[in-house]
């Protein structure tokens, strides 16, 4: 089976708004991050076993300024470019590799600018 998809509307959104007004989404619709530094989504990933994964996050960033984020897993971060898409309906992926717990795993994305983060569509692991 592919992976398994958390859609970040139904993470628990800090600071942001679940919308659906930019097509391309997955799901119900896509985070749109309050423009402020420390905006988040955070997902709580279950693994059935301890180990290596790839997070991938599916994002639009409708502007020319880069919008990274801080990718917190079970408390341990990096910081990814968010860069621009070209518009708010061109998706685009970004990936972090992770050592996953067996049990609750989570994983938060937190904006690093004022601008707030990009607009967040869903966590593939
Ligand atoms: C626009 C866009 C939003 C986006 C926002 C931003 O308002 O419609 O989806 O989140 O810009 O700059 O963050
Ligand atoms: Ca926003
Ligand atoms: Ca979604």
């Amino acid at each position: 089976s592919g992976p398994a998809v958390y859609q970040a509307e139904d993470a628990t959104i800090s600071q942001g708004v679940v919308e659906s007004n930019h097509e391309g989404y997955t799901g119900t619709g896509f985070v749109n991050y309050d423009n402020v530094t420390g905006s988040y989504v955070e997902w709580t990933v279950n693994a059935a076993a301890a180990g290596p994964a790839t997070l991938e996050f599916r994002f639009a960033n409708g502007t020319t300024t880069n919008r990274a984020m801080t990718i917190a897993v079970n408390g341990t971060t990096v910081t990814r470019d968010f860069t621009g898409t070209g518009d708010w309906t061109t998706w685009q992926t970004v990936t972090v590799p992770a050592d996953l717990v067996q049990g609750v795993n989570k994983i938060r994305a937190t904006a690093t600018t004022s601008n707030g983060g990009p607009n967040v569509d869903r966590l593939a692991v």
